[in-house]
């Protein structure tokens, strides 16, 4: 299974498409202590700009040095380094993340990408405790994002959220934000979420979907439509989800 570390408190920094969040969170607890900040995404959000808003973020929290920093970021991010960018400026592409915020705080931060961030903490806490064999998250937002885990552990960096039918990249075509931008009704959305779903579960064979992402709050109206053979179930943190994972992640990988 996968674990959070006993530690104390760290800081969990989200940054999707439209805002940044931000909480600090007890890590041996995984909840959020105190209130979350936001901060607009930057436009165009470049390296620069978004490095200045985690450093506001920090700021606000008015955090004590050494404590863990730990950022779920929308994109591939392997040793640090960002590898695509859908739903951030292209000039992030090829750029150490990972040392840019720790030179933007003067202390390390560790970065993550934000659907691994947020399958982790369901995983460890929420709707994905206990559970065996496959489980494959997916955030609902912006985009799609994908975390899959086997037993628990996490094979990080998955794009399953691109998966195309008919030529068309799923990402754009089934997150939360195409009902909304597409003025699509209800039941035209689950329609594209069943084949985005069904074709995910074809290609991977969960035991278990956990769907997360802003829209997952109202998983009442389209849940339980869904033919999978797969269990689904809401994410349980919800929005919440990214902001724990990294920073537990953080905790973890720095030992505190
Ligand atoms: C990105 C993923 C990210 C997802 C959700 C996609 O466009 O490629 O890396 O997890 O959006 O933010």
């Amino acid at each position: 299974m996968t674990t959070m570390p006993a530690g104390s408190v760290a800081l969990g920094i989200d940054i999707g498409g439209t805002g940044i969040k931000g909480a600090l969170v007890d890590v041996p607890a995984g909840t959020l202590r105190g209130k979350r900040h936001y901060i607009p995404t930057p436009q165009p959000p470049t390296p620069e700009a978004i490095a200045e808003a985690v450093r506001e973020m920090r700021d606000h929290f008015d955090v004590p040095a050494g404590t863990p920093v730990g950022v779920a970021f929308p994109a591939i991010v392997r040793h640090g380094i960002v590898r695509n960018a859908t739903n951030i400026d292209p000039s992030w592409i090829g750029m150490n993340a990972e040392t840019l915020f720790t030179e933007a705080l003067g202390a390390p931060a560790t970065v993550l990408n934000d659907a691994d961030a947020a399958g982790l903490a369901e995983m460890a806490l929420g709707a994905g405790r206990q559970a065996e064999g496959v489980t494959l998250v997916v955030t609902l937002g912006t985009g799609i994002g994908s975390a899959l885990f086997l037993d628990g552990r996490l094979l990080p960096n998955t794009e399953f959220g691109h998966l195309s039918i008919n030529g068309i990249d799923c990402c754009p075509w089934a997150s939360g934000a195409a009902r909304v931008k597409e003025g699509l009704s209800w039941a035209q959305w689950i329609s594209r979420l069943q084949d985005y779903l069904g074709f995910a579960e074809f290609l991977m064979w969960p035991d278990l979907i956990i769907i997360g992402g802003g829209i997952s709050q109202d998983a009442e109206q389209f849940l339980p439509l869904l033919q999978l053979d797969a269990r689904v179930v809401q994410a349980q943190m919800q929005n919440d989800a990214g902001i724990i994972g990294a920073a537990c992640e953080a905790s973890a990988l720095r030992g505190v």
